[in-house]
C-alpha cells in the first residue's frame, strides 16, 4: 500500500499512526512516546479496526516500558499489567484487543528472572511478530476470499476492513485487492457508514487509491442497489465472532446482512483467527460499545440535532450466523454449521508464521 497505518519507530522507541480522524483531507502522521497517548488514539479511532487495535496496543504495551527505569521482572509485569489494563479499556468489542495484550501479559510471564533490558526486547519482538502475523494473515485471507469472485463482479461492502484497518492489505479488502492482483475487474460499493463515515472517508479513499473502482452510496441507499441487481456479493469485516458464527461488525452490518438475505446475496465476512472468539458461545455475550452522542448530533458542518435530544449510538450490531454465507479466515473459508466449521479450522495444523 502507498500509506503506513502503523510503524515502530526504532530510533525514537515510539509508535506512528497514520491518524484516520483527519481522512481523507489531510495524511498526517501521529507519534505515541506513552502507552496514555496510544490508548487515547485508540479511544478516538485515530487508529481503528479489530486488528489495528491489536497492532497498536500491542505496540502502546511496548511504548509503556520502553523509556521505564523498571529494572527487574516484577516492577516490569506491574509496569506491563498497568499499560495493559488502560490499554485494554479503550474498546470493549474488538476481541482482537485483548488477544493481542494476553500475549504481551503472557511474553513478560515467560520471562522471568530474566534482566529487565532482555524483558523489553522480548516486549518489543512479541509486538513485531503480532505486527507481522497481521500482514500475513491479510494476504492469506485475500487468497482464500478471492477465489470465491468471478471477473466482473460488484462487491457491497460496509465500514472500512482494509488497509487502514490492519498492518496489511485488510480483510474483507484484502479479498478485494488480490482479486483485482488476479485481473478480476472488481467494482466495490461503499456504505458511508453513519455516524463516522469509515466507509465515505476510508474505504473510498484507500480503493480509489489502489485505482480500484469505486462507487459511494449512502447506508439507506444499499436495499435499492440490490434490487437493481447491480451487487454480487456483500463482503464485510468482523470485530468479533462468537463460537457459533454470531459476527459482530459495524452498526449496519446486520441492516446489510438482512437485505442481503432478501435479494439472495451471498454475504462474507472475513476476519482473521484474532477476531474470532470461541470462549463465548453466541453474539450475545459480544460486549457493545456504545460512543457520545457527539457524533450523531454534531456533523462536520455543525449541530445537525436538537441539544436535548435522545441518543443511542451503539457502534457495533451482531448479526445472526444464519445470515453468513461463509466466514474467510486465514485458514480457509469456514461455512454452515459454524460451531463445527470454526472449531475444526481452529484444529487445523497451523505452522508458526516466519517472521522477519
Ligand atoms: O469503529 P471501527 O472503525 O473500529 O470499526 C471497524 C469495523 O467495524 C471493521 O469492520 C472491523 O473492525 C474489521 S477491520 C478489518
Amino acid at each position: 500500500m502507498n500509506f503506513t497505518t502503523i510503524r515502530w519507530d526504532h530510533d525514537e522507541g515510539a509508535l506512528v499512526l497514520l491518524d484516520q480522524t483527519r481522512l481523507p483531507g489531510e495524511i498526517i502522521y501521529e507519534t505515541c512516546r506513552d502507552f496514555q497517548s496510544v490508548a487515547e488514539a485508540i479511544r478516538r479511532l485515530k487508529v481503528r479496526g479489530a486488528p489495528a487495535i491489536g497492532v497498536a496496543a500491542a505496540f502502546g504495551v511496548v511504548v509503556g516500558v520502553q523509556h521505564s527505569r523498571a529494572d527487574d521482572y516484577a516492577s516490569i509485569c506491574r509496569e506491563v499489567d498497568e499499560a495493559a489494563d488502560v490499554l485494554a479499556a479503550t474498546r470493549p468489542t474488538a476481541v482482537n484487543l485483548f488477544w493481542a495484550l494476553d500475549r504481551m501479559r503472557r511474553t513478560v510471564r515467560e520471562h522471568r528472572g530474566v534482566p529487565a533490558e532482555d524483558i523489553k526486547r522480548a516486549l518489543l519482538r512479541e509486538a513485531q511478530s503480532i505486527q507481522a502475523e497481521d500482514e500475513t494473515t491479510c494476504r492469506l485471507i485475500g487468497e482464500h476470499g478471492a477465489a470465491l469472485l468471478r471477473p466482473g463482479q460488484t462487491v457491497l461492502t460496509h465500514c472500512n476492513a482494509g488497509a487502514l484497518a490492519t498492518s496489511g492489505t485488510g480483510t474483507a479488502l484484502a479479498v478485494v485487492y488480490q482479486a483485482h492482483d488476479e485481473g478480476k475487474r472488481i467494482h466495490v460499493f461503499a456504505d458511508e457508514t453513519r455516524p463516522v463515515l469509515q466507509g465515505a472517508r476510508l474505504t473510498a479513499w484507500e480503493l480509489a487509491r489502489a485505482g480500484i473502482g469505486v462507487t459511494l452510496i449512502c447506508d439507506n441507499t444499499a436495499a435499492q442497489v440490490m434490487k437493481e441487481g447491480r451487487i454480487d456479493c456483500v463482503i464485510v469485516g468482523a470485530d468479533r465472532v462468537a463460537a457459533n458464527g454470531d459476527v459482530a461488525n459495524k452498526i449496519g452490518t446486520y441492516g446489510v446482512a438482512v437485505l442481503a438475505d432478501a435479494h439472495e446475496v451471498p454475504l462474507y465476512v472475513a476476519a482473521p483467527f484474532s477476531s474470532i472468539d470461541l470462549s463465548i458461545a453466541s453474539g450475545h455475550e459480544i460486549p457493545i460499545e456504545e460512543r457520545e452522542a457527539t457524533e450523531i448530533t454534531q456533523g462536520p458542518g455543525g449541530r445537525t440535532a436538537p441539544e436535548e435530544v435522545e441518543v443511542y449510538n451503539p457502534a457495533f450490531d451482531v448479526t445472526p450466523a444464519r445470515y453468513v454465507s461463509a466466514i474467510i479466515t486465514e485458514r480457509g473459508v469456514a461455512r454452515q454449521p459454524y460451531a463445527e466449521s470454526l472449531d475444526a479450522l481452529s484444529h487445523k495444523v497451523w505452522e508458526p508464521y516466519v517472521t522477519g
